[in-house]
């Protein structure tokens, strides 16, 4: 491999970790008083899923776990990020807890903490309980107060082990995928839903922000966007303005009010909803975070696109850039750039690249091993851009591999393979595929050499 990582330039105590969420994995979506959730309606609405798959069953993750735990430990790895089904602990939303849901995390906890392997707890990765949608979901400004009362819940429950903490993940698909392309739950197609659902979504993490902090004095917490880089398709001016409002959709939008600088002004009048403002959410949606994580696959480039929805861009195919099986564009140094941006503009005192991979169509060899040169080089070069970041001064404290096992990829279903280890979904068999040999490698080397010293 010819990107040599400079691992040196990574603290010694950085989190090397996979990331996974409660959907994409766990399965078990009937048993132990779990309720539905969004993504449960949406799977099984005929049309919406590739191949019309489900989460029903997933990587059964659910009843695999201490596996799933000693995979990590095959890997060497010492963190872990994985996310709560909030309608596993709370079925009816609000209200009263699930003693079962509850348990079941405590268990997963105890034998990670057990393994030496630190976990990183997200509240909400897209699963709203399907109740609270049929009241009006994320567009409401009750379902804000009701995430706050279940990151309560799990915070007084989990927070004298867990120490780091994550609000939202990707609020961006939340907002604009699920309400606005129509593409991930609850599927709509409504501009002002949209809006107000982005709005609530950042009042809902600052909420759970003060309710965590409450709740668990030594909470380290943040909150995780998946951020691109913004090239425009030509130097046009409508482009060059093209870019600047796809940058304020995907970025600024979710960076800027979490760092008290308001909703950017003209995004405001890009999208023309009047947002659901009281007095003193701003300073709210601003609660103090000790990290920001960032979710990074590939940069988009956009032209100018006067007739589409907003923010009336279009996405350009670049010709030549090389792509995974999602189609999505290989680019590692926008990684970089991405991460000295939230260094440079945001001031971030401390970074976690939370999540980061490629699918690629995996096989299983006959002798039962399965090599994925394309997946090793992603992860290798995006590596030695996190490593450049880093020394040129990003506070990168962690990187969480996407995924740990292949899972239920949303809307493409099962066909997108991520895992570093390989589920065979007919035998539920795990196999480490080349990447988690190559990521264990990796994490070993770090381990050995050692890292500098921690900020
Ligand atoms: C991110 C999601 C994650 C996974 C990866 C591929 O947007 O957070 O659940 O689906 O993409």
């Amino acid at each position: 491999m010819s990107d040599a990582i400079d691992l040196a330039a990574l603290p010694h105590d950085f989190l090397w970790g996979t990331a996974t969420s409660a959907y994409q994995i766990e399965g078990a979506v009937a048993e132990d008083g779990r309720s539905p959730s969004i993504w449960d309606t949406f799977s099984h609405t005929p049309g919406k899923i590739d191949g019309d798959d489900n989460g029903d069953i997933a990587c059964d993750h659910y009843h695999r776990w201490r596996e799933d735990i000693g995979l990590m430990g095959q890997l060497g790895l010492n963190a872990y990020r994985l996310s709560v089904a909030w309608p596993r602990v709370l079925p009816g939303g609000d209200g009263t807890p699930n003693p079962k849901g509850l348990a079941f995390y405590d268990e997963l906890i105890d034998a990670l903490l057990a393994a030496g392997i630190t976990p990183s707890v997200t509240l909400y990765h897209w699963d709203l309980p399907q109740i609270l949608q049929d009241r009006g979901g994320w567009p409401e400004r009750d379902t804000a107060e009701h995430f706050a009362a279940y990151a309560a819940l799990v915070a007084a429950r989990l927070g004298d082990r867990v120490t780091h903490w994550t609000t939202l993940n990707e609020p961006l698909c939340s907002a604009w995928i699920g309400h606005l392309e129509g593409k991930m739950a609850p599927g709509l197609t409504d501009l002002t839903a949209a809006v107000r659902t982005s709005y609530h979504l950042l009042l809902g993490h600052g909420l759970a922000t003060q309710a965590i902090r409450a709740a668990v004095p030594h909470a380290e917490i943040g909150i995780v966007n998946n951020l691109s880089t913004v090239y425009a398709a030509t130097e046009s001016p409508a482009d060059q303005a093209a870019a600047r409002r796809h940058d304020g959709h995907v970025n600024r939008w979710w960076l800027d009010p979490v760092h008290g600088r308001g909703f950017p002004a003209d995004m405001r009048e890009v999208y023309g909803v009047e947002l659901p403002e009281k007095p003193g959410d701003l300073e709210t949606i601003a609660a103090p975070l000790d990290w920001l994580g960032l979710n990074y696959y590939m940069p988009a480039t956009v032209a100018d696109d006067p007739r589409g929805p907003a923010p009336y861009t279009r996405e350009v195919r670049r010709l030549g850039v090389p792509r995974t099986h999602m189609d999505w564009e290989i680019d590692s140094g926008a990684i970089e750039t991405l991460l000295l941006r939230l260094t440079d503009e945001y001031g971030a005192r401390r970074l976690y690249v939370t999540e980061n991979g490629s699918a690629y169509p995996d096989v299983v060899r006959p002798d039962g091993t399965v090599d994925d040169p394309e997946r090793q080089a992603y992860l290798v070069s995006h590596l030695a851009a996190c490593a450049s970041a880093a020394r040129k001064g990003a506070p990168l404290a962690g990187y969480f591999a996407w995924s740990l096992l292949d899972n239920f990829e949303w809307a493409y279903g099962y066909d997108k393979r991520f895992g570093l280890v390989h589920v065979d979904y007919r035998t539920q068999t795990r196999r480490i595929k080349g990447s988690g040999h190559r990521y264990a490698d990796i994490v070993r080397a770090h381990r050995e050499r050692g890292g500098r010293e921690a900020a």
